[in-house]
């Protein structure tokens, strides 16, 4: 059944738990989702960025969501609109039917220039307004995304700040989460706290400095009823680099925010966790070693089965670790 993302999340708060909520653009990673809820008994969040909806187009999208839902009836699922730049794109996914958008107003309509308060304060508030009044969620953002080892905004996949940011800016402050979350209305609060999006977050395995997990604690210690959310946060597991470079990839050394600490995160109130790198990663690793193992198959259908289960198999695991198991 289609829910909305503030269901999901009051229940992940009520029950101690995180849900993943991962990033879709084509069939077989829905599927690979689904496959994985059904078999650990997970409730569902599926989002589409800007990126998916330029890939797939919105209507596509949409159909493979509501796909899902038919064919697995009793997990819940919410469709989630990923970094909403304006208020008009959030409206737009509200009349198609999502039961949730994120209202990103860190940052300005280009998507590089980082916002003003007052600037962010009003965009979520208008998208809450709207929203609200027919039932559906927001996630709203404080603090811009970007790695507190380069000092750098969040570039990676072309959305993101521009040029060198300040260590205050690159930080959600827990005072200004706190009067943000009473003027906007928000549901859920995206968080910055030194991840990045993509395969490249940190040169070494992170520790305090570069990835500020304390401060989801003084942010939930201000806040205890919002909902927090970590972006950023696939985990680039080693193994799948290792996979992906055995069989003709080409990725430099990096690392990703570890499982143990989402887990910590998940005790301080952090209930939506953005996957989306993993996934891909997953699925690349497996194309690229089935390809290279069987040369001569061309059905795009022989790579996108073991695709599909490799993502089964990161879903199922980011799962039962955030301990969605049988919550669904
Ligand atoms: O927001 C970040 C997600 O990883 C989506 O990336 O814009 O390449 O679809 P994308
Ligand atoms: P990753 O790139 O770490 O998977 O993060 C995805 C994300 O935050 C989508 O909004
Ligand atoms: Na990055
Ligand atoms: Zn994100």
């Amino acid at each position: 059944a289609l829910v909305s993302l503030r269901q999901l999340l009051d229940h992940a708060a009520e029950n101690g738990y995180g849900l993943p909520a991962f990033n879709v653009n084509n069939l077989e990673q829905v599927q690979a989702i689904m496959a994985a809820a059904d078999a650990t008994g997970s409730p569902v969040i599926m989002q589409a960025s800007a990126g998916a909806r330029k890939y797939a187009g919105e209507p596509f999208l949409r159909h493979l969501i509501d796909a899902a839902i038919e064919s697995y009836p009793h997990i819940p699922v919410v469709m989630h609109q990923d970094h909403g730049q304006t208020p008009a794109v959030c409206m737009t996914a509200i009349r198609s039917g999502f039961t949730s958008v994120m209202m990103d107003g860190s940052l300005e309509a280009d998507g590089k220039s980082v916002a003003s308060y007052d600037y962010n304060v009003a965009v979520s508030r208008e998208v809450v307004k709207f929203a609200h009044s027919i039932g559906v969620s927001v996630e709203a953002e404080l603090g811009v995304l970007g790695s507190l080892e380069t000092m750098m905004g969040d570039k990676e996949d072309g959305h993101g700040a521009d040029g060198t940011m300040t260590r205050e800016q690159l930080l959600t402050d827990a005072s200004q989460a706190a009067d943000f979350v009473a003027r906007t209305q928000c549901d859920a609060l995206a968080i910055a706290i030194g991840t990045s999006h993509g395969a490249y977050k940190f040169s070494r395995k992170p520790t305090g400095d570069i990835l500020a997990i304390d401060r989801i604690k003084e942010i939930h210690a201000r806040i205890p009823n919002t909902h927090l959310v970590m972006h950023g946060s696939s985990s680039v597991p080693q193994e799948l680099l290792a996979i992906i470079r055995e069989f003709g990839g080409d990725m430099k050394e990096t690392y990703g925010v570890p499982v143990e600490e989402i887990q910590e995160g998940i005790r301080h109130g952090v209930r939506k966790i953005n996957i989306d790198t993993d996934i891909r990663l997953a699925m690349t690793a497996a194309t690229r070693k089935y390809l290279f193992e069987n040369p001569s198959k061309f059905d795009p259908r022989d790579f996108l089965k073991p695709a599909r289960e490799a993502a089964t198999l990161i879903c199922k695991s980011r799962m039962m670790s955030f301990g969605c198991e049988g919550m669904a």
